[in-house]
């Protein structure tokens, strides 16, 4: 199907669930929050700030914007991270309320309440203080989804200085670059993680890294997890639990500037290097918790909420970490992949806690619509209120399958638009008040504001596709690329101006409801990942057998795109090897190189790629060929018999 078919389709979805009378009557939003947003944005932003938030010294300013792109929001108001999403619970009599229910894939399980999780970050927090911690210093955590990661993330926030999650799926040369670009001084790491029945290693990976000494890292502090052995550098490694374990749970946390970093978190752009988005304290957390309670219709006392994303992305962040924590929530966390040991073992979670909310990505769904709706239906699931999406677009087909076999036919579903930069949710139904499309984010949330716009800035209007840009500033907007203010600049705001162009394409419906369409740039959606082609293609070419490389997203039934290689091999390894040998060591390269979510699904041998006459790679026709379809307009290639050889060749 080409792009437009696709597109014609999407939009002839008419399916309407409208909220139920039952639901409304207790929702947290209701449509006044619209009226309060349109008629005062700042005001509006002010007073969800000030209900939302403890401010130890209270902000008078809003917004300033008078250095664009770079925005302050309450910039005069001080408060402290890990207060707001800890002791403040525990002070106003919430300290018995469950924080994080653990389950480890292996089956072992923990608690913690809010008293006992602020506990444990005073006593991590004087930990990092007595190794040299201090405001503005950065930590790179790498770590499985275990609550010490969460502490480690809170106790580096309580300090007002700046994590940097790296995902453990991540290699040590990914890692290296991470950390060389933050020039953090400590890595918080684990021995290893349990995934899909094994252990995985992550303390080898940071030794790896770390590995010519030359680096701005002194300590490396190392949870045991995983039980599997590691090497000892004496002097930079410390055991958590043997550091912890003298330190007192009595820590008082200062307040920070609204505006003092709280994070940097790396992703994918269009070039080779991963950006380091950085995210500020005040404004963060405020829209962070306010669509945390708004879009997910949280009711603290009651629900039990479990967003299934790692902390190394950034859904993990605002909403594992930071939306859930500042809104006093009890919510399950979980280390494994979702059929280890058997494909229900999600079901049996949300069966086991009762979970009310869930929130995940549409891969995931797909997956599971795949192996059938026996699996689910097996466990009880009537718990289940609210259900979310995220990361990418979602097909009416699995958007229904999702209401219907995990949320018995009753339950709303928010499918919400957002990104790394982004911070929190922007393009989402609010539940309660908006009727569902299936397939569509539907509409901007209060206090944002976007718009569809031609390449020439021209808006879409009704019915009309374009680009996705974000018309004002937003509290949790990114504050800038770590280092690089010129590629922020570049990479966000050289589009259009002052509007924030977000880098997705977008169709707006009738009554003005966005449909998401996926990247226009050369960034691609793996399962709700991000990766770059460029990223991919400089590791690929890194290899002593690649002459050139390119990379393209194809669209994959259950990852949404999967990366697709074009290779050409240096002469002298051209026919040493078969295909399928080739393809192997690409693949295993790129896991080593970058991570195994960035390997090829496929790597095709060829003997020429596809070239505009200035010598960019037309990536348009190699996603065609990729995807198995007519080849489209060559009349800007160089040669236009290339594309009859790469064919032919592939047949
Ligand atoms: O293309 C959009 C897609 O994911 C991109 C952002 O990726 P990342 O920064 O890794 O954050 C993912 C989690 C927030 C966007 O540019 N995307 C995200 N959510 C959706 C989506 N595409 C369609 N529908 C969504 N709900």
């Amino acid at each position: 199907m080409s792009e437009s078919q696709k597109i014609d389709s999407l939009l002839r979805e008419e399916r309407r669930f409208p909220p139920s009378p039952e639901f409304q009557k207790n929702a947290i939003a209701g449509a006044d929050l619209y009226e309060q947003a349109g008629a005062d944005r700042l005001g509006f932003w002010a007073t969800q700030s000030r209900e939302l938030l403890h401010w130890h010294k209270p902000f008078t300013e809003v917004l300033d914007w008078s250095n664009p792109p770079f925005a302050k929001w309450f910039a005069d108001g001080h408060l402290n991270v890990s207060y707001n999403c800890l002791d403040r619970h525990v002070l106003e009599g919430r300290g018995d309320r469950v924080a994080l229910h653990f389950e480890g894939e292996p089956g072992d399980t923990r608690s913690l309440t809010y008293a006992e999780l602020t506990a444990e970050v005073k006593k991590a927090a004087n930990l990092l203080t007595s190794l040299g911690l201090g405001q503005g210093d950065r930590v790179i955590i790498y770590m499985p989804l275990i609550p010490e990661a969460i502490i480690a993330m809170l106790a580096v926030a309580r300090l007002g200085a700046i994590h940097s999650v790296v995902f453990g799926g991540f290699s040590a040369e990914s890692l290296r670059a991470r950390i060389d670009d933050a020039q953090a001084s400590m890595v918080i790491t684990a021995d290893g993680g349990h995934r899909k029945g094994s252990v995985f290693a992550l303390k080898t990976a940071v030794d790896q890294a770390l590995e010519d000494g030359a680096t701005s890292v002194e300590k490396v502090l190392v949870v045991q997890r995983g039980g599997n052995d590691v090497d000892w550098v004496q002097g930079r490694d410390l055991w958590w639990h043997e550091e912890m374990a003298p330190m007192v749970a009595d820590h008082e946390a200062k307040p920070f500037e609204a505006e003092n970093p709280l994070f940097i978190l790396y992703t994918s752009g269009t070039t080779g290097k991963p950006k380091g988005i950085l995210h500020t304290s005040g404004g963060y957390l405020t829209q962070a918790a306010f669509t945390h309670k708004n879009v997910f219709d949280l009711h603290p006392e009651t629900d039990v909420y479990w967003c299934t994303a790692d902390i190394g992305w950034i859904t993990g962040h605002s909403y594992v970490v930071y939306g859930p924590l500042a809104n006093g929530a009890t919510q399950v966390i979980y280390e494994g992949t979702p059929d280890t040991p058997h494909p229900g073992r999600w079901w049996e979670i949300i069966e086991k806690y009762k979970v009310t909310i869930f929130y995940t990505a549409p891969t995931a769904i797909r997956t599971f619509m795949k192996l059938g709706r026996e699996i689910p239906q097996k466990f009880d699931l009537s718990s289940l209120r609210v259900l979310g999406t995220v990361g990418e677009p979602i097909n009416p087909e699995a958007w229904i399958w999702y209401r219907e076999v995990i949320g018995g036919n009753t339950t709303p579903i928010v499918d919400t638009w957002w990104q790394t930069e982004t911070g929190a949710i922007m393009i989402s139904a609010l539940p309660g008040v908006t009727t569902t499309k299936p397939g569509s984010a539907q509409v901007p949330l209060p206090g944002v504001s976007i718009d569809v716009l031609t390449e020439d800035g021209q808006q879409v209007g009704p019915e009309g596709g374009g680009l996705l840009v974000i018309t004002e500033p937003w509290p949790s907007m990114l504050r800038g690329i770590w280092g690089d203010d010129e590629r922020f600049k570049e990479t966000y705001w050289s589009m259009f101006g002052d509007r924030y162009f977000a880098g997705d394409g977008a169709h707006l419906d009738k009554d003005n409801d966005v449909w998401l369409l996926g990247r226009v740039d050369d960034v691609m959606n793996i399962s709700g990942h991000r990766l770059s082609t460029m990223e991919i293609e400089s590791a690929l070419v890194a290899h002593p057998m690649t002459a050139e490389a390119a990379v393209v997203g194809a669209s994959d039934d259950t990852t949404g795109q999967a990366v697709v290689a074009f290779v050409i091999l240096k002469s002298r390894f051209v026919g040493t090897l078969s295909d399928e040998e080739v393809t192997a060591q690409l693949r295993d390269w790129v896991a080593q190189q970058i991570g195994a979510i960035a390997k090829p699904r496929t790597v095709f041998v060829v003997a020429e790629l596809p070239k505009t006459r200035s010598g960019k790679i037309m990536r348009r026709l190699l996603r065609d060929i990729a995807e198995g379809r007519e080849v489209g307009d060559t009349t800007t290639l160089t040669d236009t018999s290339v594309i009859r050889v790469i064919s032919d060749g592939l047949k």
